[in-house]
């Protein structure tokens, strides 16, 4: 029995949220291995919404929920988010929710620092959610960061504090923001202490004993492949490495524990924040997806910008995401358009590319190679298997999977957990 590890596969809010959900009732654990409570999962369950910012979706299942050494947590936002879904009717405690000693702590002044630093920057700006988590992974690298195990120790947290509002305040100055009170901070640290303390622990162990007595983990990514660090369109990404690889060091389970790796992607496409997207449409159609597809951030409430699939970049996401098969969401939104396009590459410059290229002028300049497929005139809501979809969706989604070179497993066609149909289970690996 495999493990099974879920990212996104193009700018995030491909609908993970209610694949996650439906993987973690099969699941023993569910694990958070990277980005923080940037990300926004909305799990619909009867008639109770919950969302989810910063804790594995698996607890509304009442499935054990990890946080990995590789998320960046806010105390104060955890500790605000367990509130409101306690008062929803859920049991979070020491019992369902552990979190790695050794993660790494976002403080008040991070999203300051973020906050100031996108009004610095103007028109350039990333559009971040503004919630500190670049600050944070940056002091990390940096070797200044609060970690979880840190409030156990009021001498270090008072050391740590020093080094680090050195930095921090100079810049917040620099940039004409307030500044923040050593003091104060620490107070804060400390009366979090105990709150915090009690889920802490090396999460890399009890993964380790779960891998041996041979549960199932589900590793739960946040964001997507196109906003990595790394492999995205950077500078306008997110400050985690968001691919599959991930799971294994932001959580200390080791490589082989990724398992099958499940890549998320809409049946078109969205990006919140400012950046390149090829394939945008600003036209009726752009706006009719928006609409349709209720496409606004869950974190943020702003709209997000929609477009066409792009199969470049999915098959670009797929490569270096590692990712073994495609969960394919809100295929519905597209039922009645009479045309579809998918995007194959890209002319820049005159030149013909089949990925994206990494630099920013190549990417502004990206422009859009278009296959149209006719749509369809039926509906693809209600299909309860892939042969009861229209025969042109069908098609849609053949093509698709030939040009990113991976197929498609799953298929949510609808909100309601039940509007899934699965090709393929991807815990039988
Ligand atoms: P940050 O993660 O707040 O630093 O934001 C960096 C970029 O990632 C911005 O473009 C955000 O809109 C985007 N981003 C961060 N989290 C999410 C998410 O969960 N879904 C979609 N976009 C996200």
């Amino acid at each position: 029995m495999a493990n099974v590890t879920v990212i996104g596969a193009q700018w995030g809010d491909e609908g993970k949220g209610k694949v996650v959900d439906w993987l973690a009732s099969r699941a023993d654990l569910v694990v958070r291995f990277q980005g923080g409570h940037n990300a926004g999962h909305t799990l619909v369950v009867g008639n109770q919404t919950y969302k989810l910012s910063l804790l594995p979706s698996g607890l509304v299942r009442g499935k054990l929920g990890i946080i990995g050494n590789g998320v960046v947590v806010d105390p104060e936002a955890l500790l605000a988010e367990i509130d409101r879904l306690r008062a929803q009717g859920l049991t979070i405690t020491p019992d369902t929710l552990r979190i790695a000693e050794n993660a790494v702590l976002i403080l008040p002044v991070h999203g300051a620092i973020d906050r100031a630093r996108e009004a610095a920057r103007g028109d350039r700006k990333i559009g971040t959610t503004g919630r500190g988590i670049g600050p944070a992974y940056e002091d990390k690298v940096a070797r200044r960061a609060i970690r979880v195990c840190d409030l156990a120790e009021p001498e270090t947290l008072s050391d740590k504090l020093d080094e680090l509002l050195l930095h921090h305040n100079t810049l917040l100055a620099g940039l004409g923001a307030p500044i923040f009170d050593k003091q104060t901070l620490l107070d804060q640290l400390l009366a979090l202490a105990p709150q915090i303390l009690p889920y802490a622990e090396a999460v890399w162990e009890r993964l380790d004993e779960a891998r041996r007595a041979g549960k199932r983990i589900l590793f739960e990514g946040a964001q997507a492949v196109m906003l990595d660090v790394d492999h995205g369109t950077y500078p306008y990404v997110t400050s985690s490495n968001t691919v599959a690889a991930t799971a294994a060091s932001g959580s200390g389970a080791g490589p082989a524990s990724v398992g099958f790796v499940l890549g998320i992607a809409k049946a078109y496409c969205t990006r919140v924040g400012s950046g390149p997207f090829p394939t945008e449409l600003h036209d009726d159609t752009g706006r009719l997806l928006g609409e349709r597809g209720r496409e606004f951030g869950t974190v943020t409430g702003r709209p997000r910008r929609c477009g066409w699939f792009d199969a470049a970049l999915v098959r670009q996401a797929v490569k270096v995401g590692g990712i073994n098969g495609i969960a394919m969401t809100k295929i519905d939104v597209l039922d009645g358009l009479p045309e579809l396009n998918i995007c194959t590459g890209y002319r820049i410059k005159g030149e013909i590319f089949h990925r994206l290229p990494a630099g920013m002028q190549s990417q502004a300049a990206a422009e859009p190679i278009y296959e149209t497929l006719p749509g369809w005139s039926g509906t693809t809501r209600g299909a309860r298997s892939w042969g009861q979809l229209p025969a042109e969706a069908i098609k849609y989604i053949r093509r698709i999977e030939e040009l990113v070179e991976a197929p498609v497993t799953l298929l949510s066609n609808g909100p309601d957990r039940d509007e899934t149909i699965l090709m393929k289970d991807p815990f039988e690996g």
